[in-house]
């Protein structure tokens, strides 16, 4: 059997977690008198913690002190993780356990490739953590997307070459990296966000056995 590695994102393509981000941001940019709505929310999919911050604080045109930005910091993911905490299997986004089901039923690599640090805490919240055979997130990456970093030890922890991965993202900066790492890039999400894509769908429901028996056998 032909054996592919199907690398996953997390949030986003797995859970719906930009949600909590955006309270969590919301929250910790109203204390310091930054603007902040579902527009800028939408710039930071995929964009690690530190961008994030970074991102706001230069939207808001303010320069802080190193030891406040690392406050700043663990208190967006204080908020963040209590919203964590709640999450459970009815997070998962639709039809992800049956295209993960289908993937071990013909024997697949899959890995997850995520700029979150909490992306662990995430997978064990919702579940899915035992199906992943190699997880690369943000603690173990220096360069994130749309570097390729993240894809490229992902394929290299799965033992199977770069052209022979693919990778399901809904952020831009994600599918830029995967194309960087000469993957298949699959968007999940809007076509018109995601055009540099081989490949967009809206979501999971709307992609057939058919399809991933192609990319398999491709
Ligand atoms: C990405 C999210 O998956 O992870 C970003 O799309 C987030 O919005 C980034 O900033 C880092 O996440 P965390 O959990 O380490 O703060
Ligand atoms: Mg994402």
């Amino acid at each position: 059997m032909i054996k592919k590695g199907f690398i996953f994102d997390l949030d986003g393509v797995i859970v719906d977690t930009a949600k909590y981000h955006y309270l969590a941001w919301k929250k910790l940019a109203q204390s310091i008198d930054v603007h902040f709505s579902e527009a800028e929310n939408e710039q930071l999919k995929g964009v690690s913690r530190v961008k994030s911050l970074e991102k706001i604080l230069e939207w808001g045109n303010k320069t802080i002190e190193e030891d406040t930005f690392m406050e700043l910091m663990a208190l967006k993911n204080n908020d963040y993780l209590g919203y964590i905490n709640t999450m459970d299997e009815s997070e998962i986004l639709p039809d992800v356990q049956k295209v993960l089901q289908f993937l071990i039923e013909k024997e697949q690599g899959i890995a997850l490739g995520s700029a979150s640090k909490n992306a662990r805490t995430i997978l064990k919240k919702v579940d899915l953590f035992q199906h992943f055979e190699v997880i690369v997130d943000g603690n173990d990456v220096i360069k994130g997307k749309p570097n390729p970093e993240v894809f490229l030890s992902a394929a290299k922890a799965l033992n199977i070459q770069p052209e022979q991965c693919i990778v399901f993202e809904d952020s831009v900066a994600g599918i830029q990296a995967a194309n960087t790492a000469n993957m298949i890039s699959v968007g999940i999400g809007e076509p018109s966000v995601l055009h540099e894509a081989d490949y967009v769908f809206p979501d999971f429901t709307k992609m057939d056995s058919e399809f991933l028996n192609e990319i398999i056998n491709k």
